[in-house]
């Protein structure tokens, strides 16, 4: 696995993989790799001669106030892992390199509308702004035949989608399932900062799911109740603190009235002063 820093090195590795007509896909990620991860280069790695994934904590996606200072930074550790996954090129770059004018200088904006609004939206105003930003960027730079995202980002995976279609992007976004812990908890990069009692009070946004599942298996169709079951069972939940339940539409993100067909099940706790995310996609009566 070769690691670089450098736009314009990534640009070369891609350009030799093509010119051996190899087809290239791209994992992009903020570090602090685990298993859901490692799911989305194992997948990539098992369908394309080059495997790109990359590592970059994008200052443009968080809001201020949030973790971007203490997000959990560990290179050789994650290469490690990156290359145990059979990632070829590792591009890790500082800021400069991927805002050369500065973060904060930036001048041009890639902005989804609606759907950005929703959900996650409501609570970190300008978070997608600075996503689709930055994956833009990383198309450009890698130009991809596919691009992996988790469906753990349910609304993440939604919005570039969208983006990728509005643009004619030349690329496939494939999206990978939620890899969990043993107890339901999503893996994600912010568990870490869950103490022991925090990170048992985390089961219960998987709980909260578990519930949702329940509700429709058994027919129950009114969107409303099943927020109302999921909220109460976080609230009932000492070290937990409900933002949002969403019972939607998978593409639109509007809340539903009835789950007549495929729906969105998601939610956003904070445990602490961890905020969480966990969904469920419910493809409907087959
Ligand atoms: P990050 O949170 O590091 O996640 C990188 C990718 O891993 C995302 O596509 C995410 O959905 C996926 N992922 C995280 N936890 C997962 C799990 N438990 N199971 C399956 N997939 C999981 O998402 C980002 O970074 C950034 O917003 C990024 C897209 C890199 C842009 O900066």
């Amino acid at each position: 696995m070769e690691i670089v820093s450098r736009v314009a090195d990534v640009r070369r590795l891609v350009r030799e993989a093509r010119l051996a007509g190899k087809t290239v896909g791209l994992v992009p990620t903020m570090g602090c790799l685990h298993e859901g991860h490692l799911t989305l280069m194992r997948t990539a790695r098992a369908a394309h001669g080059l495997v790109v994934a990359s590592i970059f904590v994008n200052p443009l996606q968080f809001c201020p106030g949030e973790d971007y200072a203490v997000y959990p930074r560990d290179l050789d550790r994650d290469a490690g892992l990156a290359a145990g996954a059979g990632v070829d090129v590792l591009f890790a770059p500082p800021v400069a390199e991927m805002y050369p004018q500065g973060f904060d200088n930036v001048l041009t904006c890639v902005e989804v509308k609606g759907i950005t609004e929703r959900l996650c939206g409501e609570s970190r105003p300008g978070h997608f702004r600075g996503v689709a930003m930055v994956v833009t960027k990383l198309f450009n730079i890698v130009a991809p035949d596919v691009a992996y995202f988790g469906q753990k980002d349910a609304q993440q995976a939604v919005v570039i989608r969208r983006l990728a279609a509005d643009l004619n992007m030349n690329v496939r976004i494939a999206t990978v399932p939620i890899v969990r812990e043993d107890d339901g908890l999503a893996l994600s990069s912010r568990n870490m900062f869950l103490n022991p009692a925090e990170r048992r009070a985390a089961s219960v946004l998987s709980r909260a799911l578990g519930l949702a599942a329940a509700s429709l298996k058994a027919g129950r169709r009114d969107a409303a109740a099943i927020r109302a079951a999921m909220g109460d069972l976080v609230v009932g939940e000492p070290l937990a603190a409900c933002e949002y339940v969403a019972v939607c539409d998978p593409a639109t993100l509007r809340e539903l009235d009835r789950v007549e067909g495929p729906a969105l099940v998601a939610l956003a706790v904070r445990i602490g002063k961890t905020r969480l995310i966990d969904n469920l996609l419910w493809e409907g009566e087959v």
